[in-house]
């Protein structure tokens, strides 16, 4: 690779950063952190994007979701599992009615630093930096909690280690086992006309397992029916901490950020000679790239190209997220260009960023019919291109939050004051998450029978 080394970033121009007032005490935590434990392999890397490559080839789906920005404070197992069920029970849905196999990745154990659209919060005649995730600084709103503290970095990297942990174990320990698909199924939901639909087809799960036990395939002769893979994605925007966690595989000698399986690169840091695009150039796990409505054609392949030089199938997931109602405009000039140049993209579809409102009661919200319109026109989109829709990227929670309108529960703008806890965007509830994985079961139906 010309030129790169996991400091060559440094030498970039950068946006999105904190201005770590003590120097020193930066330096100190990074190097703690380049003796920490990786918190990904990198031959679990290269499973995922093997399967990523499959899913280019409209082969498999790609699932990609957790919260906007995990917190210290909502750090706990209980959290963890319900993301690891919904993920799960979506997967099912997905899998099941949309024949397809499922990649799940979860944006966690490392989702923690935020891109801002202003460096400043002023609230009553006070301007203090904004807040940019809990990795950098702290919510509240006075100067030392909104100071960037290096020393977070540390407790980030030991939360998303324990996540980690957890995620590992539900997945090869028994939570995963198709026999337990009813257990999925969170306590809240159980009455819900979701609860009910997804119980009907944990029943039919249930009577093809019973019918294949009876040929012989069971979970002692087949691990596929009892354990799953589960891998981790976040933004790599505070470069850090990538750098810190970046390592050299001593099998190829290739470079991995052990951070996460998949980092991806946000709308507000993509352009192509920034220093997002060179320090991701480097490293070999898969690359997402947000494609936000301002996005130019040239500049994405520029970068597309820069990251991906030997346009390898696998290695670039470009997020597509114009809004629902600019995405049919925007979309597919883009995407032609794209099929024209002979490029090997994994296009996935995140319906939540370029469709958020301010409610006349003052939260910032997302509809769930406006998430569903891009969706479908996504799906739309490709249909008519010919090519292949594969995958979603959503914000979403395990819990029965209201920070979403809209859905089966018709969540109200009155109704949101009611559990609204996301420490940033306003992520779909568990049920929104299932009620979205079942429609979107039947437009993955007819993209894979193409
Ligand atoms: C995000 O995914 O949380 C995010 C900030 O997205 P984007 O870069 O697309 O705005
Ligand atoms: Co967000």
């Amino acid at each position: 690779m010309d030129n790169w080394n996991k400091e060559s970033w440094r030498d970039k121009p950068i946006r999105q950063q904190p201005i770590y007032p003590n120097i020193e005490k930066l330096n100190k935590v990074e190097s703690e952190l380049k003796k920490a434990p990786p918190l990904v392999f990198a031959g679990e890397v290269r499973n995922l994007a093997k399967s990523l490559a499959e899913v280019t080839r409209g082969k498999a789906f790609l699932l990609q979701g957790g919260d906007c920005a995990e917190s210290f404070t909502e750090f706990g197992a209980v959290n963890i599992r319900d993301m690891f069920k919904v993920i799960l029970q979506m997967a099912i849905v997905l899998t099941f009615a949309g024949g397809c196999p499922v990649v799940k990745v979860g944006r966690m154990g490392g989702q923690f630093a935020k891109p801002r659209s202003n460096d400043y919060e002023e609230l009553d005649g006070v301007k203090l930096p904004s807040y940019r995730g809990d990795i950098i600084n702290d919510i509240a709103f006075n100067a030392k909690a909104r100071t960037p503290e290096p020393k977070r970095m540390l407790k980030a990297y030991n939360q998303s280690a324990a996540t980690m942990n957890l995620l590992r174990a539900f997945a090869r320990g028994g939570l995963a086992d198709l026999r337990e698909v009813h257990k999925w199924n969170l306590g809240f939901m159980k009455n819900s006309r979701l609860g009910e639909k997804y119980e009907k087809l944990a029943e039919q799960i249930t009577q093809t397992l019973n019918f294949m036990e009876a040929c012989g395939i069971t979970s002692r002769n087949t691990p596929m029916l009892h354990e799953t893979e589960i891998y981790t994605s976040h933004e790599a925007l505070l470069l850090n901490y990538e750098e810190a966690l970046t390592r050299q595989d001593s099998l190829t000698g290739d470079w991995y950020d052990c951070s996460a399986h998949l980092l991806w690169i946000g709308d507000r840091t993509r352009e192509v000679d920034g220093a997002h695009v060179e320090f991701l150039r480097g490293v070999h796990n898969p690359i997402g790239i947000k494609a936000g409505p301002q996005i130019k054609t040239d500049e994405l392949l520029r970068a597309v190209d820069k990251l991906n030089p030997n346009n390898n199938a696998g290695r670039i997931n470009i997020i597509v997220r114009m809004g629902y109602d600019k995405i049919e405009s925007l979309f597919p000039p883009l995407l032609k260009a794209f099929i024209k140049e002979g490029r090997e993209i994994l296009w996935s579809v995140d319906p939540m960023h370029g469709n958020t409102i301010k409610t006349s009661n003052n939260y910032k919200t997302r509809a769930f019919d406006s998430i569903l319109s891009e969706v479908n026109s996504f799906f739309d989109i490709h249909r008519s291109e010919g090519t292949y829709a594969g995958g979603v990227h959503l914000e979403m929670t395990g819990q029965d939050v209201t920070e979403c309108v809209g859905g089966a529960k018709a969540i109200t703008e009155e109704g949101l004051k009611n559990r609204y806890e996301t420490m940033c965007d306003p992520r779909l509830n568990a049920d929104q998450a299932l009620e979205l994985a079942f429609l979107l079961a039947d437009n993955l139906k007819k993209a894979t029978k193409r």
